[in-house]
This record gives C-alpha cells, structure tokens and sequence, in this order.
C-alpha cells in the first residue's frame, strides 16, 4: 500500500504538469531603447525519466529566477519612469507655491505675468491623475517582488525535501503568478503619451511626400521595410528586408499594385497594406505573400481627394494606422463638420467596428497618430508643430495637450506610431525619420489585456 502511494506521487506530477501547456514562460528584458521585451519559453518535453522530478523542480526555480529578472527589468523601468515623474511632481510644487506666493501679492503684478503662470499651472493638472496611477503601478510591483521572493524560499526548502510538497498546488501558484506577471507586461507597454524624441534621420530619399513603415504584427525577427514615396501617381511599393538594407538601398522585392494610391497615410499591418484608393473613400487591403487585393471597402461617408485633408493636402484624407489594439481609420465627414473620425476596422473585412466622432478639423490637423486607443493630433505640418489634441476611445473624451515635436525638416507629411517599435515613423520633406516616444502607463480595467 505504501509503496503504491510512493509510487504514485512521480506519475501523478507528470500529469498535472503537461509540460505541452503548462510551461511558457513570460520573461522580459530591456534593450537599449528601453523597451519591454516578452518571450515565450517552450520547455523540453520528454520527462518520463526517473529524476523528472527534481528536473522539473529544477526547471521551476530556474523559472521562477527568470521572472524575478523580469520584475526587476519592470521595476529599473519603472523606477526611470519615477524619476521623470518626480521630476515633474516638484516642478508642479515649486510652480505651485510660487503661484500661491504671486497670488498673495498679486496687486503688484503686471495681470499678463500672472495669467502667463495659471496657463503654465493649467498645462501641468493632467498629470495628476497620471502621478496617481503611477503609484499604484510601483506598488503592484513592489508586491509583485514580493510574492517571487516567498515562492523561491518555498521552493527552495522544498528541494531539500522532495515530495513533501503538493505539486500541484505549486503549480497553480506559478501559473498563477505568471498569468499576474503577464498582465503587469501588457499594463506597462500602454500608456499616455508623455514626450517625442528626436528624431533620427534614417534615410534621406525620395520626393516631398512619401511613407516608409514597417510590421508591427510581423515577429521579432522581420524587420521588413516597405517604401512607398509620392502621395499621387503612384503605386509601386519597394521593400527591403531590413532597416539597414534600406539604409544602403539593396531592394528585395518590388510590388506593383493594381490601384494607384492616394496620400500617404497607409499602413502594413499582419502582413496585408492597407491603402487608400486615388479619387475614392475605398480602402483597399493587398496581401504582400499572394501580390493580391484580398479586400476592397468603401469608409461610408468619408470625405476623399482634398476635401478633407491634413494641412498639407496630398489626398491625405484618411489616414490609415495601426496601434496595440488594432487596425484604424482617421477621416472626416459631412455629417461630422469635417470634424476628425476615428474609426475601428476589422483587418479581414475592412468592416467599420466602432465609431467616434470628434470635435477637431481635420484640416486644421498636422497629422495624427494612435496609441493604445487614443488619437494624437497635431496642430501642423511645418515648424513648430506640437501634439495639440487627443481623444481617447475608451473613455471618449478629449484633452488639449501641449507635447512639441521637433520638425527637423520643416515639412511632416506622415507620422504613425509602430507599437512593436514603440516609436513614430516620419517622412520629412524627403527624409526617413524615427521619433522615440515616452509613455506612462496607466493601470488598465480589467477588460482589456
Ligand atoms: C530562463 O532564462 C534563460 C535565459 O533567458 C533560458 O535559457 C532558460 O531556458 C529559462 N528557464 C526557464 C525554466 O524558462
Ligand atoms: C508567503 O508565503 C506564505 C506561506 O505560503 C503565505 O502565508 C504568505 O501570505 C506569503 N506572502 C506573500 C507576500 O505572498
Ligand atoms: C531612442 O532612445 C534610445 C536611447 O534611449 C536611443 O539609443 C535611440 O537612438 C533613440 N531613437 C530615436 C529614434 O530617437
Ligand atoms: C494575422 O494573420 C493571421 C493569418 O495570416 C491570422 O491568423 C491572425 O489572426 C491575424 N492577426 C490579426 C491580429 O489580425
């Protein structure tokens, strides 16, 4: 009879674990960029050997050695992001007793000065709220820390005595804990747009107007470049198979498109461009593996050819883009004023999902962007261009935000946001550039992941 339950314990584990599901792992590191990086570990799968056991044990710590990396990439990226935001915290202090102190004495100055101040104070009262979310992030991390350290003491005692521990139980407590650790990742790679850096000119090629782009549902290790210069006249796409094959111009594959295309607001997503059709509001979805239009769609309603552009004009009226929640269409409507609207697409269909109107020109708009669900507007295409506008779809709402963006080239005729890269693709008066972007993340509902 004992000897049965002893026997019972190996064979019962190797059940439980079923090492074909059981065992991903959700690691992270950070390169130079400082972005996240997640990567799925498949484990070996032959375990039917006599120590299975301590190998598995083995594997487990091991593992739970990775995700204490992991928090700890999170937390050295959180704690830069801390910095920038205590930074922030006591500017708004010191601005705020400073105002205070103005206040008091007020008579004595000039209304101008003061009024210059309350703008500077009324800039600053978004990142309140954005301050308060970020402490619950920190703390969820420093929890996060916590229930590893627990699990590595508990599984070390553990080898000492093997078998005293219910495996399964254990099991359920790193999956569990990886399921956390995966949410945490997908909360801290969203987030509110905080600053744009740069930028970098990659190239310098082609007309005025152009788009240049990558995948950003293509894996890791594609890093294919699609180059499509001309806003009109046009419809040969030039790709490369890398950012530096693109850099030295050594081209692996030209695509000749049936129709021409319009403006230069299209985008690669899953492997298909999307663009949008010359004198029409058709969006025309090309599969760059079988060189064929899958799928061609009127945008109901959306103004098309100059009627409704960006600033610069181009037929740049809808704005096709991309972001970590989809595929998206940016374009106006008489039914809206000529008002901004974004709408949902489904990649397969072309299919309009969801709609939100806003209450910004689309001709007074630079160009536009989406991430994580919000539209980044900006108020023009030449110098001194600034992120002016934004409208989240969660909450459909808008704010004015003021977040400069350094036009090097005096001329932006394209600006999209590629979520693998976490950065802004620019074409700038004939030049390929790259903008970083700094996001905050802000806790997320637990609708979304
Ligand atoms: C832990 O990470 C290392 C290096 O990234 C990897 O080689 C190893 O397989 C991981 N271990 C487990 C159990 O996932
Ligand atoms: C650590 O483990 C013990 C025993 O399982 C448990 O009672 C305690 O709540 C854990 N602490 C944390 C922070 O998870
Ligand atoms: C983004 O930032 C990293 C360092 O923080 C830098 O190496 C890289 O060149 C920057 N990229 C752009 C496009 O500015
Ligand atoms: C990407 O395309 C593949 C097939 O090519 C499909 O299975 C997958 O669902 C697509 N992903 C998205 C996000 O559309």
């Amino acid at each position: 009879n004992e000897a049965l339950e002893v026997n019972s314990v190996p064979y019962k584990f190797i059940v439980t674990i079923r090492p074909k599901e059981g065992w991903q792992v959700y690691s992270s590191a950070q390169d130079a960029d400082g972005r996240c990086i997640c990567t799925v570990v498949a484990p070996e799968q032959n375990l039917c050997s006599r120590d299975a056991k301590s190998r598995q044990l083995r594997q487990l710590l091991e593992k739970i050695q990775n995700m204490s990396q992991s928090i700890e990439v999170l937390n050295l990226r959180t704690q830069r992001d801390f910095q920038y935001v205590m930074k922030m915290e006591s500017q708004m202090k010191g601005l705020r007793s400073k105002f205070r102190q103005i206040e008091s004495n007020r008579r004595t100055l000039l209304t101008k000065n003061f009024q210059e101040l309350k703008g500077k104070m009324n800039d600053l009262q978004p990142l309140i709220p954005v301050l308060e979310q970020y402490k619950t992030d920190a703390t969820l991390i420093s929890q996060f820390k916590e229930e590893i350290r627990n699990l590595s003491l508990v599984l070390t005692a553990i080898q000492e005595e093997i078998g005293a521990y219910d495996y399964e139980e254990l099991q359920q407590r790193v999956l569990g804990l990886e399921g956390r650790l995966r949410n945490c990742m997908n909360k801290l790679t969203c987030g509110k747009l905080m600053k744009i850096t740069g930028p970098i000119t990659v190239k310098t090629s082609g007309t005025r107007f152009g788009a240049w782009m990558t995948d950003p549902q293509a894996s890791p290790k594609n890093n294919k470049v699609w180059y499509m210069d001309s806003y009109t006249n046009n419809k040969i796409v030039r790709e490369y198979k890398s950012v530096s094959d693109f850099v030295s111009g050594v081209e692996s594959r030209t695509y000749n498109l049936p129709f021409h295309w319009a403006g230069t607001n299209h985008v690669v997503y899953n492997g298909s461009l999307y663009y949008n059709k010359y004198q029409s509001n058709i969006i025309v979805r090309y599969s760059f593996e079988s060189g064929r239009v899958m799928t061609q769609r009127a945008l109901e309603s959306a103004g098309f050819h100059n009627v409704y552009p960006y600033t610069w004009g181009g037929f740049s009226d809808i704005d096709l883009m991309a972001d970590e929640l989809g595929l998206w269409a940016i374009y106006a409507t008489n039914q809206n004023a000529g008002n901004i609207v974004i709408s949902q697409l489904d990649p397969l269909t072309i299919q309009v999902l969801n709609t939100w109107n806003t209450e910004y020109s689309k001709r007074n708009a630079g160009e536009s962007f989406m991430i994580c669900g919000t539209l980044y507007i900006t108020n023009s295409h030449l110098t001194g261009a600034k992120v002016y506008y934004s409208y989240s779809t969660k909450t459909s709402t808008y704010e004015y935000m003021d977040i400069p963006i350094h036009n090097q080239y005096f001329h932006m005729s394209m600006l999209d946001y590629n979520a693998r890269d976490r950065a802004l693709y620019g074409w700038n008066n004939g030049h390929q550039v790259l903008f970083n972007v700094t996001l905050f993340h802000i806790i997320k509902t637990d609708d979304e992941s």
